[in-house]
């Protein structure tokens, strides 16, 4: 099976290439990209005027399978991820039962198989359902394939434990995903701590819970001597924080997520529990430091943190609502929105974030279109505009951030190891 992609705007960060190229992809490997590339294919795509780039390698994704297959399943998020350019998914460990141990590893990824149509890598647990009690058995998680732990929804809070965790993972050769959050001090919030949650009358999250566990995940790390990245990065001290220890050498890695560089504390003010997430969304000085960070290369990362909740869950007083927003079939188009359309980055960078910075640190060979790469690609109408509707999400759940407002970019096609997954 060969597909030729022809006369696209070719955007591949890894190999410094921004033009207009073929792609010819055979069986599932991207064989050549040239210009002009004359061949008989199976099949061949014109995409004149569409930006073609490297399939996203999304990094922060909650499945909810097993467990929770009322809000999501395996097959719902990610057919939702190929609508959305999505390739690569790492799914997070806060399932029923956790990710905490060889079995329960073994059963998802019988599931994977079965029912994933795009890439599905699985994040194990730092402790034993991830009650911040006990470690897991850190090296036979990576044995059994996991591809980084992660007490995602939690913070370790013992530190001696935490630190202990690092050494085991530097040893498993395993990355360490934090959740940083101090939940002694952010308590029973439920928005940003400020002027608005006076206003609304509701308890709120302050900065200091997220970036005093940032700066503590960071320094025990640096002790361990363990690669560390730091999951939803929302406030600017977070920034200023991982930007200094990248200065020292240290080797932290980090990501935010689109509603943090899109939004802001006012999406609350009709108390609309669809813009409630864990951290919440900050102050408008948070959100041009997360600009910030994205465009000087302090953060690596843009994941969507796709949490789906169902309308039960949600559609009910603020305070009782789950904290978590759907994000895969948003993340490209709302990133194009706010960082390509406003002119403030370049295809390249926004590709460097979606895509080739998460496969690297993730040690993947993805998020590239170089020669011999697996054919994970995404084609993308730039200047197509698309109302975030309800009942047009392909994924289970509908907490979108994002309902009622107009984005910017369309995704036509996405083909995940040479096969098309999704075509509009
Ligand atoms: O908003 C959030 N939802 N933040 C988290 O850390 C966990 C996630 C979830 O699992 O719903
Ligand atoms: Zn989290």
């Amino acid at each position: 099976m060969s597909i030729l992609i022809k006369g696209g705007r070719v955007i591949d960060p890894a190999n410094k290439i921004d033009a207009v190229l073929d792609i010819l992809i055979e069986n599932n490997k991207i064989v050549r990209v040239a210009n002009d590339i004359k061949t008989q294919a199976d099949s061949i795509i014109d995409v004149t005027g569409r930006i073609v780039g490297p399939g996203i390698v999304d990094m922060h994704v909650h499945l909810r399978q097993p467990g929770r297959e009322d809000k999501e399943t395996v097959a719902t998020a990610t057919a939702a991820a190929a609508k959305g350019g999505v390739t690569t998914v790492l799914a997070m460990p806060n399932t029923n039962p956790a990710m905490d141990c060889a079995e329960n590893i073994r059963l998802l990824k019988e599931i994977i198989s079965k029912d994933a149509k795009i890439n599905v890598l699985v994040c194990g647990t730092i402790t034993k359902g991830r009650l911040g009690q006990e470690l897991s058995p850190a090296a036979i998680l990576k044995k059994s394939g996991a591809c980084a732990l992660s007490d995602d929804g939690c913070s370790v809070d013992n530190s001696e434990l935490m630190l202990e965790a690092f050494k085991k993972a530097r040893q498993a050769g395993i990355l360490t995903i934090c959740h940083s959050e101090d939940k002694k001090i952010s308590g029973k919030g439920v928005i940003n701590l400020g002027f608005n949650s006076t206003r609304l009358g509701l308890r709120g999250i302050s900065n200091e819970s997220e970036y005093k566990r940032v700066a503590r995940d960071i320094e025990l790390a640096e002790k361990a001597g363990s690669f560390v990245h730091i999951a939803h990065v929302s406030c600017r001290q977070s920034v200023e924080i991982i930007s200094k220890a990248k200065k020292k050498g240290v080797q932290v890695t980090c990501e935010t997520a689109p509603h943090y560089f899109s939004l802001t504390e006012d999406a609350l003010l009709g108390y609309d529990t669809n813009m409630k997430m864990n951290p919440p969304l900050r102050s408008p000085e948070d959100l041009a430091a997360i600009k910030q960070g994205l465009k000087n290369g302090t953060i690596d990362v843009i994941a969507s943190d796709h949490a789906p909740h169902t309308e039960n869950e949600k559609d009910i007083e603020f305070e009782r609502a789950e904290f978590g927003v759907v994000g895969l079939e948003t993340e490209l188009a709302a990133s194009i929105t706010e960082l390509i359309d406003t002119k403030f980055m370049d295809w390249s960078s926004l590709f460097e974030k979606l895509s080739f910075n998460p496969a690297r640190i993730l040690e993947l060979d993805k998020g590239s279109l170089g020669q011999g790469r697996p054919a994970d690609i995404v084609v993308i109408s730039a200047e197509k505009e698309w109302l975030v509707r309800k009942n047009e999400l392909t994924s289970k759940s509908k907490n979108s951030a994002f309902l009622g407002r107009v984005l910017k970019g369309m995704v036509d096609y996405t083909i995940c190891n040479g096969k098309i997954v999704y075509k509009k």
